[in-house]
C-alpha cells in the first residue's frame, strides 16, 4: 500500500512511468524471482479474439515501449496483421499497475541488431534454434538443433541475427496508472493521446 495521497497529474505520462518503473526495480531488489520487466502483452487474433502472454520489457526507445521476439511467432503474425497491442505491468512493491495501449511497429534492423548483439551467445543460439510457436516433433529434436548451432558458431562466439527475430515498439495512445490504496479505494489516472499532447483524467477505481 502506498502512503502518499494521490497520483499527481502531469502534462505527459512518460516521467511518471519512468519513476514507477525505477521504484518497481528498487522494490524488487532481493525479492526472489520478482521480475519487474515482465509485462503481459495482448494482441488480437484474425477473428478479433484476445491473445495474451508475457514478454520482457526492454525499455523506451524513441518513445516506443520495446520488447523483442520472433516475428514469425503467433504474436508476431498477429501484430503484423493487426498492429495494435496492449501491455499490463504489475509491480508489487509498491503495489501498482500500468496499462498501455497503442499501435505497434517493428524496430529498425539496426536497433534489433544492436540488441541481438548484446544477448549472451546461448540466448542467441536458443532464439536461432526455435521456430517460436510452431509444433515440434520432440524436445530432443530441439536440443539436437541447439547443439548443431552451438558447434557451428562456437568459434566465433556469436551467432547471426535471423531476419525474423527483432524488436517491436508500442507507440502509446493511452497509458493508465493504478496504485493500491486502503479499503480498495485505489487511485487511477489515465492519459489519452490528444494531438501532440496528452489529456489526463482521474478515474473512479
Ligand atoms: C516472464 C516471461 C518473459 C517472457 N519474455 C519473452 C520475450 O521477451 N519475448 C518472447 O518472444 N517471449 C517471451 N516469453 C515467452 C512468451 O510468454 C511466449 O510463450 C512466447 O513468446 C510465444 O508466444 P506466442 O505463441 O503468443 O507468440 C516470456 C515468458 C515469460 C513468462
Amino acid at each position: 500500500m502506498n502512503s502518499q495521497h494521490e497520483i499527481s497529474i502531469a502534462a505527459e505520462p512518460y516521467q511518471l512511468f519512468q519513476q514507477w518503473y525505477d521504484e518497481a526495480k528498487k522494490g524488487a531488489e532481493g525479492v526472489n524471482k520478482h521480475e519487474p520487466d515482465a509485462v503481459a502483452l495482448a494482441t488480437s487474433t484474425s477473428d478479433g479474439k484476445p491473445s495474451l502472454r508475457f514478454v520482457l520489457f526492454k525499455g523506451i526507445t524513441r518513445q516506443l515501449f520495446v520488447f523483442h521476439t520472433n516475428y514469425d511467432s503467433r504474436k508476431g503474425k498477429e501484430l503484423l496483421a493487426n498492429p495494435h497491442a496492449a501491455l499490463a505491468f504489475h509491480w508489487s512493491v509498491p503495489e501498482r499497475q500500468v496499462r498501455i495501449e497503442g499501435s505497434v511497429s517493428k524496430l529498425t534492423d539496426a536497433e534489433s541488431l544492436a540488441y541481438w548483439n548484446s544477448r549472451p551467445f546461448e540466448s542467441q543460439i536458443s532464439a536461432l534454434a526455435s521456430s517460436q510457436s510452431e509444433a515440434i516433433v520432440s524436445r530432443e529434436s530441439l536440443e539436437k538443433r541447439v547443439q548443431e548451432l552451438r558447434e557451428k558458431y562456437r568459434e566465433k562466439g556469436t551467432a547471426p541475427r535471423p531476419p525474423h527475430w527483432g524488436g517491436f515498439g508500442i507507440s502509446p495512445e493511452r497509458i493508465e496508472f493504478w496504485e493500491a490504496r486502503s479499503n480498495r479505494l485505489h487511485d487511477r489516472v489515465s492519459y489519452v493521446k490528444s494531438g501532440s499532447g496528452w489529456k489526463a483524467a482521474r478515474l473512479s477505481p
